[in-house]
């Protein structure tokens, strides 16, 4: 048996992005000794690429905006699907959660007479987004790291969560082991938060970074926790599509919301050919009125590229589809055409979009201010994840929290641009607030040792499978489990290709079990691909079973056989867990919504 290292904390925290570092601040305010885990180093969270702003009703740029248009924005754009109480509970405690950060030392954008500005962003009725040029999310993650370093927070940074510890339905701690060193940790801990981000590198073309392999909803899963919603797989609209090595980096919204236009190569502005029924009234039929909206004219209406993501990702298909796409595969995305519209614009792109600027000149040789850009969908956000409490975050296991992405429930069917930046904070906050007065309560329970064993064990068999016989590469399978998602279970659907992707996950599972890494556990990359792995198989299967099990089209989730909503689906989440005979998924009727909420809703159409 492999030696281990001992750590105790009250609160538990595996991430260190925007959820993982509010949960960790909040629980220790509550006076719990707080240890965080990170895959990565302090710092480099996926949040940073949550570019272009953070959505919250502060109504500093138009007066009309507060909590109720910002719930009923979230409920439309999730096509009503979502949790109800979390987007109540989001859209309530957002604006309070920016000005935390604030105090905290966060420097937003301001207006002319110094209040925090707010951008427009797709499917949000009012100019809601506060940022900070296109950086949002990394000056997010300064802020709280910069806050949470100095609470006397534990963090255990290039370190990797292989299990959650359990006794009976509770959770009791976690086994880990360092990147680094290849050494083992058991972490024994009164609660767990999850803050582990999504499951983008599952797919080939993501905006995801290597951390967001889907490890926080295969260890809830693992543990027994329950999923949902786990069909509704974001594809942002706009990534870079050239140089291949870059193909699927975020292009951020920003720059729609900043005026920039969608062509395709015969120059037409595509968006104008297809809008969606819901957003109808509030979108712009000219070129003209739709640029009044983006420079703040309250009279004007939205621009067509501000319809929500999984329609214009959708649209962008269409056109590349058809023939009318750009030299790379992509399609045109120009801000450079803002040159018509106002005086030294080059200087006016460069403030708005520093890093898109830098990006693009820097990896593709292109000057946005001139020509436009190329860009085509990229896998960028998983809307599901480990079924919670829409109050507190608890999973349907004791003691386990989950929070951010790696959580479902907020963003229905599909999720609006900043309210993921919201998300973090508003629930990262719950959950190590209730994590904390969790862990005040409960006894520690000692972890089953003959558990940590066979955890440790499991973790090193893919070295001695290598010295035992010819085995498979981790490397190979992850290459063609990204490629068969990307193919088979992306952004249009079939039941027929889905039962073909589930069909090659089995046998990748098979192969897994064969999987052999060769060297010592000293920073060992295909050693840690081949743990990853099992992950990503657990969520690609989540994502495969769920998505044939809803025979309609809805939000992000869109089906070539079933290309229409139905009514009864809209009444229904799914639901994953584990079976004794595999993966089941079962259908959840959704709470009844109270006559309050559905007064909003009612009204805002
Ligand atoms: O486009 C963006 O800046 C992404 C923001 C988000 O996903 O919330």
């Amino acid at each position: 048996m492999l030696a281990y290292e001992a750590i105790r904390h009250d609160v538990l925290v595996i991430g260190a992005g925007g959820a993982g570092l509010r949960a960790a601040i909040e629980a220790s305010a509550e006076g719990a000794s707080v240890g965080v885990v990170c895959k990565s180093l302090l710092g480099k969270a996926h949040t940073v690429m949550a570019e272009g702003g953070i959505a919250a009703a502060m109504a500093n740029v138009d007066e009309r905006d507060n909590w109720r248009v910002h719930f009923s924005d979230t409920m439309r754009g999730g096509q009503y699907v979502n949790n109800w109480r979390m987007a109540e509970l989001h859209a309530k405690e957002a604006p309070e959660r920016i000005r935390e950060l604030e105090a905290w030392g966060a420097l937003f954008d301001r207006t002319g007479d110094g209040r925090i500005l707010q951008r427009h962003f797709g499917g949000h009725r009012y100019a809601r987004l506060v940022h900070v040029g296109d950086r949002t999310g990394l000056e997010m993650i300064r802020t709280l790291q910069d806050h949470g370093i100095h609470r006397g927070i534990e963090f255990y940074m290039e370190f990797t969560v292989c299990a959650l510890l359990t006794e009976g339905n509770r959770v009791v701690g976690a086994v880990a082991y360092s990147r680094e060193k290849g050494t083992f940790f058991v972490f024994q801990a009164k609660a767990v938060v999850l803050a582990t981000g999504g499951i983008g590198r599952s797919y080939r073309i993501t905006s995801n970074s290597w951390e967001c392999t889907g490890d926080g909803l295969a260890l809830a899963y693992r543990a027994g926790a329950e999923l949902a919603d786990m069909e509704f797989v974001q594809f942002h609209p706009t990534g870079m599509v050239w140089p291949p090595s870059v193909a699927g980096l975020l292009v951020t919204e920003s720059v729609r919301g900043e005026g920039g236009v969608l062509r395709n190569n015969q120059g037409r502005r595509f968006m104008f050919d297809d809008i969606p029924e819901a957003y109808r009234a509030q979108t712009a039929d000219n070129e003209e009125e739709g640029w009044r909206y983006t420079q703040g004219d309250r009279n004007a209406r939205r621009p067509p590229e501000l319809v929500t993501r999984d329609h214009v990702a959708r649209c962008i298909v269409r056109e590349i589809k058809e023939g009318r796409g750009s030299p790379h595969g992509g399609v045109f995305l120009d801000i450079a055409w803002i040159r018509e519209k106002i005086p030294n614009s080059a200087e006016h792109i460069k403030r708005k979009l520093p890093s898109m600027y830098d990006q693009f000149l820097k990896l593709a040789g292109i000057d946005i201010t001139k020509v436009p850009m190329e860009v085509g969908p990229t896998t960028h956000y998983m809307m599901g994840g480990i079924r919670v409490d829409g109050d507190s975050q608890v999973s349907s296991v004791e003691g386990l929290f989950a929070a951010g992405e790696c959580a479902a429930g907020l963003h229905g069917a599909n999720r609006l641009g900043g309210n993921s930046l919201s998300d973090l904070l508003v629930f990262g906050r719950r959950a190590g607030l209730y994590a904390a007065q969790f862990a005040r309560q409960a006894q520690w329970v000692e972890a089953d040792q003959n558990q940590v064993h066979a955890v440790i064990a499991h973790a090193v068999e893919p070295f001695e499978r290598a010295a035992a016989h010819p085995a498979d590469s981790p490397y190979r399978i992850l290459e063609e489990l990204r490629e068969l998602m990307q193919n088979l279970v992306g952004i249009v659907r079939t039941g027929e290709e889905m039962t073909q992707a589930l069909d090659g996950l089995a046998k990748f599972k098979e192969r897994a079990l064969r999987v052999g890494v060769v060297g010592n556990r000293f920073y060992n990359p295909g050693w840690h691909t081949s743990l990853d792995l099992d992950n990503q198989l657990i969520v690609s299967e989540a994502v495969c079973r769920a998505a044939l099990t809803r025979s309609e089209s809805r939000g992000a989730h869109y089906r070539l056989d079933y290309p229409n909503k139905d009514v009864r689906w809209g009444h229904i989440n799914l639901v994953v867990r584990r079976a004794d005979d595999g993966m089941a998924v079962v259908e959840r009727p959704l709470p009844e919504m109270p006559q309050e909420l559905k007064a909003i809703i009612e009204e805002m159409k």
